[in-house]
């Protein structure tokens, strides 16, 4: 039998969708942004010299790959399980290190986008013929219900980006929750962190003189759009960025540049703005060692090691289960 809000809704991004613009205030949900052209959109952003995440978190990685490989090496050797793998550029990183090192493993990556995963293996076998390699299409949360299955030798455990950074804590919580639990003792979990740094620093990241994260933000409008039946005028809306030094936490808005109604034709409904009405749409929380810990702790977990750069810029952390 049928749910009610399967009869209403033609999808989950369209019941979320009704519910966020039916708020007060607005919010639309970011995982949404992701479609083809957003998925584009990001890897642009990630080539961005302002957008440091990308070329600090590769730097930590190449300088330790010698012992982070130490750390990940198993006698019966490791399943890797990347979840959101996106391009795979830092991750090759490492795989080419555990082939020069001769190491016994497969690599398992998962992304939500068949896509970015079709992209991803032709590079790999490309590149790194030697890597087993097997790609898992699907979101977070239902990967994580296989990767208990994977239980005959160690697995490790990548989440690299900070796309943790786009839960909030209560979520990230949750999700950390659910790692732990598919994890055996001897199962690690490897993932970077965005860390607390010059404020300057995280705004200029997410509001490029380019206008390429505005583009990005303003994707789900133009998706809602193609999708859903809307007639947003994304020209109508600005992208604003805001960081708060104090929680750590930088949030994305599209501001309403004038009063207009928009009509979502799908979704039978009729929103209305008024002129710098927001509408929230990210977030992407940056982290220091307490924040991090206080996590870990409340997932179950405890953090074995950190690897981080000269400025302390971002953070790739260790972490087991308790
Ligand atoms: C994927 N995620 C970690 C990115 C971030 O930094 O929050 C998404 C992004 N949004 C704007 N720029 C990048």
């Amino acid at each position: 039998m049928k749910n009610q809000s399967e009869t209403m809704f033609e999808s989950a991004f369209a019941e979320d969708t009704y519910k966020g613009l039916t708020q007060d205030p607005k919010y639309l949900l970011s995982k949404y942004i992701y479609d083809k052209n957003g998925d584009l959109l990001f890897q642009r952003i990630m080539n961005m010299p302002e957008y440091y995440l990308t070329s600090c978190e590769f730097d930590i990685l190449e300088k330790n790959k010698k012992d982070i490989a130490a750390s990940f090496k198993d006698e019966s050797g490791f399943d890797l399980i990347e979840l959101g793998a996106g391009d795979g550029k830092k991750t090759k990183v490492l795989l080419k290190e555990f082939v020069a090192q001769k190491f016994n493993f497969n690599y398992l990556p998962v992304d939500i986008s068949a896509n970015v995963l079709e992209g991803l293996e032709e590079s790999v076998k490309k590149e790194i013929p030697e890597v087993n390699i097997k790609v898992q299409q699907g979101t977070y949360f239902n990967t994580l219900e296989k990767l208990a299955e994977y239980n005959t030798r160690k697995k490790v455990i990548l989440v690299l980006g900070s796309n943790i950074g786009n839960l909030s804590h209560p979520q990230a919580v949750g999700f950390l929750k659910n790692i732990a639990q598919a994890m055996s003792k001897n199962d690690m979990l490897f993932m970077g962190f965005d860390q607390k740094k010059d404020p300057q620093k995280i705004l200029n990241a997410y509001s490029d003189k380019q206008g390429i994260t505005e583009q990005f933000n303003k994707n789900i409008l133009v998706r809602i759009n193609r999708e859903l039946g809307g007639n947003f005028e994304p020209d109508n809306f600005m992208h604003w960025e805001t960081y708060n030094p104090e929680t750590g936490t930088a949030k994305s808005y599209l501001v309403s540049k004038k009063d207009q109604k928009v009509e979502i034709r799908n979704l039978n409904l009729k929103v209305s703005f008024s002129t710098w009405e927001t509408i929230h749409t990210e977030i992407s929380q940056k982290y220091d060692d307490s924040i991090v810990n206080w996590l870990a702790e409340e997932a179950g977990l405890t953090v074995e090691h950190a690897f981080t750069d000269q400025e302390n810029c971002y953070k790739n952390y260790i972490f087991k289960s308790k």
